[in-house]
């Protein structure tokens, strides 16, 4: 099979804004059914993959991506096979090359958690189904379709009237890593018009392709798009303050060294005093104290619980266009 047609789901940058907004709205679609328990709805319109499996190939550890992938597989009627780097021959006795022109022969897509985003690169050129990037050091686009879901089901947004300008008040602050999460998150805010302010460590850059993607978009849709050190700065009448773990899946080894370049970084009443008054706190999880105190992460104005549970409703939409539909945005059934 050619795999040349096909269309893969790498990172939010490779959608534009309306793709991206139909991918989120196609998850709270799906939300409302999977809530509601219309179980009609559900044989006539949602068991699109009965009698075919859903791989997951992970090299690294989940508890959010697994679960909601497994989930959204059967909501579709599919099997979902977990296959985990102590249960298939990848990385030991097969090459990355064999293993996809196998796996991909019998399946109906792969969920794919993998270091390097160059071996997602790699999947997706040999596979013949369409690759779902579950995670891998550069993008983690499943998250930022559920966290633009909760963004939007809290402030009240209605995707349908999306208008320049019209979201830029509502500002994005980011405290922490510059990795996956946030390149995938910044592009996702900035294409619903939201503004975004990521304050990093000093030492720790954001990648110039995702500085250079952000400041088109913001530009194209009248939001902001601000790069700095300073913490507070960037809480600073923040609607949403957000961070991720500083110790990423794969770093372990410089846990001390990263953990010293993160002194001050915590999201603590330091911070949430600055932002707006009601502000909300999010993170994808798993999460560490030295990031967020317990008091914020527990508190109020946390929405961290359903933002992990609007995992499954952004693997639902993901499925749904990526693979039922097979990308075709413009004609989705
Ligand atoms: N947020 C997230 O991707 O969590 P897992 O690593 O548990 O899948
Ligand atoms: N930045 C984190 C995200 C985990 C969901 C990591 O890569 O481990």
């Amino acid at each position: 099979t050619s795999s040349s047609s096909l269309r893969h789901f790498v990172s939010i940058k490779d959608l534009s804004d309306e793709e991206f907004k139909i991918l989120v709205q196609r998850a709270q679609h799906f939300k409302n059914i999977f809530k509601a328990n219309k179980t009609n709805d559900f044989q006539s319109n949602h068991l699109k993959l009965l009698g075919k499996t859903v791989a997951l190939i992970f090299t690294k550890r989940s508890t959010r991506t697994r679960i909601s992938t497994e989930g959204a597989a059967a909501f579709f009627g599919a099997q979902p096979m977990f296959l985990g780097k102590e249960d298939i021959q990848l990385g030991v006795n097969e090459s990355f090359y064999d293993t996809t022109k196998v796996v991909s022969s019998m399946v109906s897509c792969i969920f794919a958690r993998v270091n390097r985003h160059e071996d997602i690169q790699a999947l997706c050129k040999d596979s013949s189904v369409p690759i779902i990037n579950s995670l891998c050091d550069k993008f983690h686009p499943l998250q930022a379709v559920c966290d633009l879901l909760t963004i939007i089901e809290n402030f009240d947004i209605s995707l349908d009237s999306l208008n320049k300008g019209g979201n830029s008040k509502l500002k994005v602050a980011w405290i922490g890593d510059a990795n996956n999460v946030i390149n995938d998150m910044s592009i996702a805010c900035l294409k619903l018009g939201l503004s975004v302010s990521i304050a990093t460590p000093p030492g720790i850059e954001m990648d110039s392709e995702i500085v250079n993607e952000a400041n088109v978009i913001a530009e194209r849709n009248g939001a902001t798009f601000e790069l700095t050190h300073d913490s507070l700065k960037a809480s600073t009448g923040a609607s949403i303050l957000v961070t991720d773990t500083f110790v990423s899946m794969g770093e372990e080894f410089a846990k001390q060294a990263k953990l010293k370049q993160f002194e001050g970084f915590q999201i603590n009443k330091e911070l949430t005093a600055v932002a707006d008054p009601n502000f909300k706190f999010m993170h994808c999880l798993p999460r560490h104290n030295e990031e967020v105190s317990d008091d914020v992460f527990y508190g109020e104005h946390s929405i961290v619980f359903e933002e992990a549970e609007n995992r499954l409703y952004a693997a639902m939409s993901a499925i749904d266009v990526f693979v039922t539909n097979k990308g075709d945005f413009m004609h989705l059934k």
